[in-house]
Order: structure tokens, then C-alpha cells, then sequence
């Protein structure tokens, strides 16, 4: 009997040391501790002997069963010490670690364009102002002399939201509510949004960007439109930029023009992007007509204006080098990081 509880003893000691887990642990004391246990097979075997080796071996077993205990629970404290310092070591913070940093965003290049052209207008004395891109029928289209039966006023061409009420096809209107509000002298721009029932391609958006300008006062001269947008054209694309205006119609201008400026890829000489003419056109312009200012209360004897209005989208694109205006409406971050 000393001899089995001896080698139970060192067997399971071995065991035990070697159990890396408390389910492994269960085990082992299942095996040697439970019912049907090695020790409990042995506490049988007892009521076969005679009483005074029973005593002997009785205690020999109780203390087997005490020291067995003694190291199942001593390696179960052992295993649950190393268990709750891998669980901290995993979970610790180090705080020298590199943070992780959130994308930044940046202007987009419509607005850095916008920026741009209000920070020339400001130091040439025009003040910024806007107004509404839902707009009544009169100051889009009535009060600016562009008659009923004009192609403009086609629902081809204007969104309409209902008989009187339409999104704004240019900011133009914004002339009439600066002159209704107030009395010259005026010098604005504005710079906003406004929309066409256009059918899109590389160069046509519903959706796209003018900046309007308007200057009234007594004696202002188509010398004076020429004046501004030379020295515009000059402060955006650079000081060797040349203005050419070539007669056009507007119902709200008289005499009206197209402004070109000179190729910003070639510098004049013709390529590919200004179809050989060396020239890009760029803006719509003209002295205010008279009917205009009669329809705000001016009087045209007294009082003149020029008025211009820039597609802003084009200017992006010349800037940028962009060759389809989609591009600058997409928010396709890909496209915006690279320009
Ligand atoms: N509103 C015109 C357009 O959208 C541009 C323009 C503005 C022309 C001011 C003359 C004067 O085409």
C-alpha cells in the first residue's frame, strides 16, 4: 500500500506540473480524486486488511488525498496568476504608439477659384453678395429684358418649379435685387450657382458656377468694363494675359460682348485647346441696358453700368488643367486629392 500511494503520488505530482490549463486540471482530479478515482479505488481495497494495516494505510490515503489536493489547488492558483497577467499584457496600451490619423479634407477647387476672384474684385472695390437660386420668373428673366418668347424660357432649358418660380439659369437676377435694394454708386460680385436643363457632357453640367459682376454709377463707359476685365484677366491667369472682346447680344446689355482672354496653354500662338485661335472665351459682358435700369427705378440719362458674368467652371478647369467638368462635381475623392 505505501508503495502504490507513493507512486500515485509521484505520478500525479508530474502530472499536475505539467497541466497548463485549469480544464486540464479537472481532469487530473477527476482521475485521481473523483469516485471512480485512482485514491477512491484504494480507500476499497482497505476493507480487505487487517485492522491495524487498515488504521496504517487509512491515514497513509487521507494524506495522499490532502497532498493531491494541496497540488491541484496550488497549480490551479499558479495557472490563473499566469492567465491574468497574459490577459493584462494583451489588453496594456502603449501610449508611444503612433496615433492614427483622420483624412483631412481641403478647399474644394471650385471654391479655392471663387476665393481667388472675390480677393481680385475686393481690391479693385467691389463688395461680394448673392442672392437666391430659387428666383421668381421676373428677376431671372423679365426685369433683365429677355422677352416671352425668348429660347432661354424654354423648359428646355430652365428648370421650372412652377409657372413663376425657376432655378435661376444664370446669377444675373442677382443685378436686378442689388439695384432694387439700393442706390449707385454700386459695385458687386457674385459669386453663386445656378442651373440648366443642359444635357451633360465634358463641358455641360445641370449644375455650374458663374460670378456676376455689376458696377453703376454716373459715367461709367465700356472703357471702364474694359479697364476691369484686362486687369482681371491679367491678376487670374497672369501678367502677360490678354482681353479681347468680340460683339455679341444679350437682351440685358447693349452694346453686349464675349470676352476672351488669351490661350493659358499656348499663350496665344494656337493649339489644340483654343482650337488654333490662341484665344479662350471665357465670360459674357456688355454696358447694363437702359430698359434695366428703367426697370429699377434708374434713370438711364442719369446713371450707367457694366455688367458681366464669368463661367467660373471653365476658369477651374483652365487653372487645373481639367478636360471634363463632371470631374469638378462628383466629389470622386480620387480626382480631388490629385488636383
Ligand atoms: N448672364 C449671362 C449668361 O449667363 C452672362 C452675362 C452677364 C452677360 C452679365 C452680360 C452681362 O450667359
Amino acid at each position: 500500500m505505501r508503495q502504490q500511494v507513493a507512486a500515485i503520488q509521484d505520478a500525479m505530482a508530474r502530472e499536475v506540473k505539467a497541466a497548463g490549463t485549469t480544464v486540464q486540471l479537472d481532469e487530473l482530479r477527476r482521475k485521481y480524486l473523483g469516485r471512480k478515482g485512482m485514491v477512491a479505488r484504494l480507500f476499497d481495497e482497505l476493507s480487505r486488511l487487517e485492522p491495524d494495516e487498515r488504521r496504517e494505510s487509512g491515514r497513509l490515503l487521507n494524506e495522499l488525498k490532502a497532498r493531491c489536493e494541496e497540488m491541484i489547488s496550488r497549480r490551479r492558483a499558479e495557472i490563473e496568476r499566469e492567465e491574468t497577467r497574459q490577459a493584462l499584457s494583451r489588453e496594456t496600451i502603449d501610449v508611444t504608439m503612433p496615433g492614427r490619423r483622420p483624412p483631412l479634407g481641403r478647399k474644394h477647387p471650385i471654391s479655392r477659384v471663387f476665393d481667388e476672384l472675390k480677393e481680385i474684385f475686393l481690391r479693385m472695390g467691389f463688395e461680394a453678395v448673392d442672392g437666391p437660386e430659387v428666383e421668381l420668373d421676373y428677376y431671372n428673366f423679365e426685369a433683365l429684358n429677355i422677352p416671352h418668347n425668348h429660347p432661354a424660357r424654354d423648359i428646355q432649358d430652365t428648370f421650372y418649379v412652377t409657372d413663376e418660380v425657376l432655378l435661376r439659369t444664370h446669377t444675373s437676377p442677382v443685378q436686378i435685387r442689388t439695384m432694387e435694394g439700393r442706390r449707385p454708386p454700386i459695385r458687386v460680385i457674385v459669386p453663386g450657382r445656378a442651373y440648366r436643363s443642359d444635357a451633360t457632357d465634358a463641358s455641360h453640367s445641370p449644375v455650374f458656377h458663374q460670378l456676376e459682376g455689376l458696377a453703376v454709377d454716373r459715367g461709367v463707359r465700356f472703357s471702364d468694363l474694359r479697364g476691369t476685365l484686362a486687369l482681371w484677366a491679367k491678376e487670374f491667369f497672369g501678367p502677360d494675359t490678354k482681353v479681347r472682346f468680340r460683339p455679341h447680344y444679350f437682351p440685358f446689355t447693349e452694346p453686349s460682348a464675349e470676352v476672351d482672354v488669351t490661350c493659358v496653354m499656348c499663350g496665344g500662338h494656337g493649339c489644340r485647346l483654343c482650337k488654333m485661335t490662341g484665344w479662350l472665351e471665357v465670360m459674357g459682358a456688355g454696358m447694363v441696358h437702359p430698359r434695366v435700369l428703367e426697370n429699377v427705378g434708374y434713370d438711364p440719362r442719369e446713371l450707367s453700368g457694366f455688367a458681366f458674368g464669368m463661367g467660373v467652371d471653365r476658369l477651374v478647369m483652365l487653372k487645373y488643367g481639367v478636360s471634363d467638368i463632371r470631374l469638378l462635381l462628383e466629389n470622386d475623392m480620387r480626382f480631388l486629392k490629385s488636383i
